[in-house]
């Protein structure tokens, strides 16, 4: 039965993207600087607890500060879908949002159909996915997950020197509330994430929706390079010990290690200290974040830079620590239930053979993979530009992916609960 109320998922789409677009968006760059608890999250979160509410969905914050919007009530069975709203620093509109406004369009999109869900169906948005502010990635997944302790969540810092637990505090959540929620997690048949594509892989083919099939392990290792701080004019060359030389062959020790290896390394975080033209600095951190295909190769880039770093740290009379931030493991998405995404969305599909793809980027889903089954679509991105305001996705195409969340949370919503976890 048809509700002739009901906008259809596409239409439901462009006008939840009209709303949230423009939230938090630099009129500079036109890119967008949300990171968790600061003021254009605060904004992003009272968007969505508006536009859940508005659909009948009850919205609740979790201990982590992540929000799930109900509907039906929570309890076992769960099937859950959503992303994150938070961005990397000076990010796109699509890596994030497009999931979470594609999930509110589903469910438009289900009651249109006239779907009763016999199972609770949640919306989600996790907290501070890119790490954007506090540095380490799914940090709200993570927590709920059990993956990263209280403690050291609590202590974080941003690059003014704010603790989580104050930002939290500061945005109206209890951060002595923060751990694990196995029991959350137990309820949950499934979790599926609609993603922008974050490569060109989909616009080689007639295909508007893909479907994962991995996470590549990946990493965020810090480096801080000690030096003498020193006049940069007066001070002879033999006599300094100038961190940003050491620094420097890292970079490019990364970037050889990932050629190397056909894997990801980028060293696109620094901080200098003083910073000033003329001093040369007593410290360089630099953040290194790398990817590869497998274990075996990720290791292998990080231990080489670490090494390229260590020689050039000693040549220059440098002290060199390195520590890991973050660390993400390989993740295979469960077969069973990522072939049936794909013969989900192959009933839409323009050509045969939905592709299945594997990614570099990290995900909630990822970090949830080893408590629930989980699964992901993504959505084709004709320039394969992401975590830039240059990001995008075609209308068309987000519109293919509204309907195929549907189709596939659909399909999930007819299935005796706990099927998915065997
Ligand atoms: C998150 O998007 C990441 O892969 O860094
Ligand atoms: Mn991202
Ligand atoms: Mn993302």
């Amino acid at each position: 039965m048809n509700d002739p109320y009901t906008p259809s998922g596409p239409e439901a789409f462009d006008r939840l993207w009209a709303e949230l677009e423009p939230l938090g968006r630099d009129p500079g760059s036109g890119g967008y600087h949300r990171h968790a608890w600061n003021g254009s999250d605060a904004e992003v979160r009272a968007w969505f607890t508006e536009a859940a509410r508005s659909r009948g969905l009850d919205v609740r914050a979790d201990r982590n500060g992540n929000l799930w919007a109900w509907w039906g009530d929570p309890g076992p069975g769960a099937v859950a879908t959503g992303s994150h709203l938070d961005s990397v620093p000076d990010g796109g509109a699509f890596d994030g949002p497009l999931g979470v406004v594609s999930a509110l369009a589903a469910v438009d999109e289900l009651r249109r159909r006239g779907v009763r869900p016999g199972r609770p169906l949640a919306v989600t948005v996790f907290t501070e996915e890119e790490g954007g502010r506090f540095g380490v990635p799914c940090l709200g997944s993570r927590l709920t997950a059990g993956e990263i302790s209280p403690e050291r969540a609590r202590g974080l810092t941003d690059a003014g020197g704010t603790t989580w637990a104050r930002a939290m505090e500061a945005a109206g959540h209890d951060p002595d509330a923060l751990g694990a929620d196995p029991g959350a997690l137990a309820d949950l048949d499934v979790f599926v994430e609609l993603h922008v594509e974050q490569g060109r892989a989909l616009e080689e083919t007639p295909h508007p929706v893909g479907v994962a099939s991995a996470i590549w392990p990946h990493g965020r290792w810090r480096m801080d390079f000690t030096g003498r701080a020193d006049h940069a004019g007066t001070t002879r060359l033999a006599d300094r010990a100038d961190p940003v030389l050491p620094f420097a062959h890292a970079v490019l020790a990364a970037r050889v290690l990932a050629e190397q290896h056909d894997a990801r390394a980028t060293v696109a975080r620094a901080r200098v200290v003083p910073n000033g033209t003329n001093a040369i600095p007593s410290l360089v951190s630099a953040w290194l974040d790398a990817r590869a295909a497998d274990e075996d190769a990720l290791e292998a880039v990080v231990s080489g830079v670490r090494e390229a770093a260590g020689l050039a740290a000693r040549e220059h009379g440098v002290g060199l620590e390195v520590a890991a931030e973050s660390r993400s493991p390989l993740v295979s998405f469960a077969h069973g239930l990522r072939d049936r995404l794909a013969a989900v969305v192959a009933s839409r599909a323009p050509g045969p053979g939905v592709p299945v793809l594997p990614t570099g980027a990290g995900h909630d889903a990822g970090v949830l993979a080893a408590h629930v089954p989980t699964a992901m679509l993504y959505v084709r991105n004709p320039t394969g530009v992401s975590h830039s305001p240059r990001e995008w996705a075609r209308p068309g195409d987000c519109h293919a992916g509204v309907l195929a969340l549907a189709d596939v949370l659909q399909d999930l919503l007819a299935r005796p609960a706990r099927e998915e976890r065997g």
